[in-house]
């Protein structure tokens, strides 16, 4: 008589300890840099993070890091006390210390990238409303106390429309005079506090002149609002 062999027991999970945690020690967090020391037992994790900004890291010791990757996978890499390497921003990731001593290193982020990458949107949102003709969207990207200074006007720095109601009207004055303007060609950048928007201008005025030319925008802000929207404009002839 042929004896089937048992089937085999099914494995039961074994309970897996959680590891330990890398302790985080801020060192710098202000409005430019964030510096955090990370200090790892052996096979401490840091839990899986997204990186929300550029970085880069200084090794404070030989070892050892196992790097868990967003997607499955696992890979080690191999630290060097003192020989830092940066990653790009949206590194996601798992990071163990897959050695037998204790290791560390210092994590230095530039966080003014997210106030700049704000400001830059707000810069994208104010021209997209400009050719959507959208008054309350255009007003949501100033700040509580704008100014608006046109590419003419009397003076040395053009017209100049200050507050609210004042900058709000000014717009509105501009599509009145333009019903058909459209911002094109728009490109934004952003220089320490000032951000420049560059665009190519182009309507018919209520009296059917044709406008056609190159322009741009300096920008001072508050916070990530416009304070100042500074125009200047080609002049053909
Ligand atoms: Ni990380």
């Amino acid at each position: 008589m042929s004896e089937r062999p048992p089937a085999p027991e099914p494995l039961a999970p074994k309970p897996r300890a959680s590891p330990p945690q890398a302790e985080p020690v801020t060192h710098i967090d202000d409005e430019r840099f964030r510096v955090t020391e990370w200090r790892f037992a052996p096979g401490a994790e840091t839990g899986w993070h997204r990186h929300g900004h550029d970085y880069v890291i200084v090794p404070l010791t030989d070892g050892v890091l196992g790097l868990d990757l967003a997607g499955g996978g696992r890979t080690e890499a191999a630290l060097t006390r003192g020989l830092p390497y940066s990653r790009r921003v949206g590194v996601e990731h798992n990071v163990t210390n897959a050695g037998t001593a204790p290791l560390s290193f210092l994590e230095v982020e530039v966080v003014d990238n997210a106030r700049d990458e704000a400001r830059l949107a707000t810069m994208a949102r104010l021209m997209d409303c400009f050719n959507a003709r959208d008054l309350d969207g255009l007003m949501g990207c100033m700040s509580a106390d704008p100014a608006f200074h046109g590419a003419a006007g009397p003076g040395a720095e053009g017209v100049i429309h200050q507050g609210q109601a004042a900058v709000r009207a000014a717009y509105a004055a501009l599509f009145a005079a333009f019903p058909d303007a459209a911002w094109l060609e728009g490109a934004h950048h952003i220089t320490g506090e000032t951000g420049l928007s560059t665009w190519r201008f182009r309507g018919t005025s209520a009296a059917g002149a044709r406008v056609d030319v190159r322009g741009c925008d300096i920008f001072s802000f508050d916070g990530a609002l416009i304070a100042v929207k500074d125009s200047y404009r080609k002049a053909r002839g």
